[in-house]
């Protein structure tokens, strides 16, 4: 099923061969990374998840609570999954912003955009999660898909999540869990290892798929996104796992 799309970007994909990532430690590392997986990322997500990623966005942005009529934002948006899924939310008198830094993300998730009517209330900003160009209390609700996993600093984007946040108002991020349990996080790693790196190795991307699995064991786990959350001045802080605790969604209100 991702031939098709493979062909339209042959010019986008690093020779496999040559390509040889020395490490994905600085965030110019990592933007550039999301830039090179944006021609296939979707499809990846389709097939890798089976399609359940759709339901764990669905979920995600419904424990933000967000209405129609709503400002919100979506951060870290890549290709616009969750930022498509608010703007049905929020309706036409609503308004969604998604911000990313990769250029290349953005331009894919404003391509998708007109496939709809009403994701006309959708605006892309090409920006840092860590210095969110927005001023204090601005949102009614927040998502960030598997985008805290990938910020170099984690308390900062937190500290701006709650910056940018109304008063009484709930931020959904959803990620892989790092499980505490030997047995889910083995499964996990045998997962990425046999399927997930061999299959992006079929799109070039081997090494950029290998950073998944040292990305989840430098995470935190439920307990301390929680404690995060809680730190940084959230007033509640839950962390739920789904999908037997191979996900995981904090859901934190200001
Ligand atoms: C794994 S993708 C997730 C995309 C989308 N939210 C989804 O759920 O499909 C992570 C995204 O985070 C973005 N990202 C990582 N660090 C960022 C930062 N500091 N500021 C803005 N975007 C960032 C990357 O460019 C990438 O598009």
């Amino acid at each position: 099923m991702g031939s098709m799309q493979l062909q339209l970007h042959p010019k986008l994909l690093p020779p496999s061969s040559t390509f040889r990532p020395k490490s994905i430690r600085s965030s110019n590392d990592r933007q550039a990374l999301f830039s090179r997986i944006a021609p296939v990322y979707d499809n990846l997500n389709d097939l890798l998840s089976l399609g359940q990623h759709r339901i764990w966005k669905r979920m995600a942005v419904s424990w933000t609570g967000a209405k129609m009529g709503d400002r919100v934002l979506d951060v870290c948006c890549g290709s616009g999954d969750l930022a498509f899924l608010l703007s049905e939310k929020v309706g036409s008198d609503g308004k969604v912003i998604g911000l990313d830094f990769s250029k290349q993300q953005l331009l894919i998730a404003s391509s998708r955009q007109h496939s709809k009517n009403h994701f006309r209330n959708i605006e892309w900003i090409e920006g840092d999660a860590l210095n969110l160009p927005f001023d204090d209390g601005w949102f009614d609700a927040i998502t960030m898909g598997y985008g805290l996993r990938n910020v170099i600093d984690k308390h900062k984007a937190m500290q701006e999540i709650k910056r940018v946040l109304k008063a009484g108002s709930t931020v959904s991020i959803l990620d892989f869990n790092k499980s505490n349990d030997s047995l889910t996080s083995s499964m996990t790693e045998w997962m990425i290892d046999n399927v997930v790196v061999p299959v992006a190795s079929g799109y070039g991307l081997s090494e950029e798929y290998r950073y998944l699995k040292s990305s989840i064991r430098e995470f935190l786990t439920g307990k301390e996104l929680e404690k995060l959350a809680l730190e940084v001045g959230f007033s509640t802080a839950r962390h739920y796992e789904i999908s037997g605790g191979l996900m995981g969604c904090l859901v934190a209100k200001r």
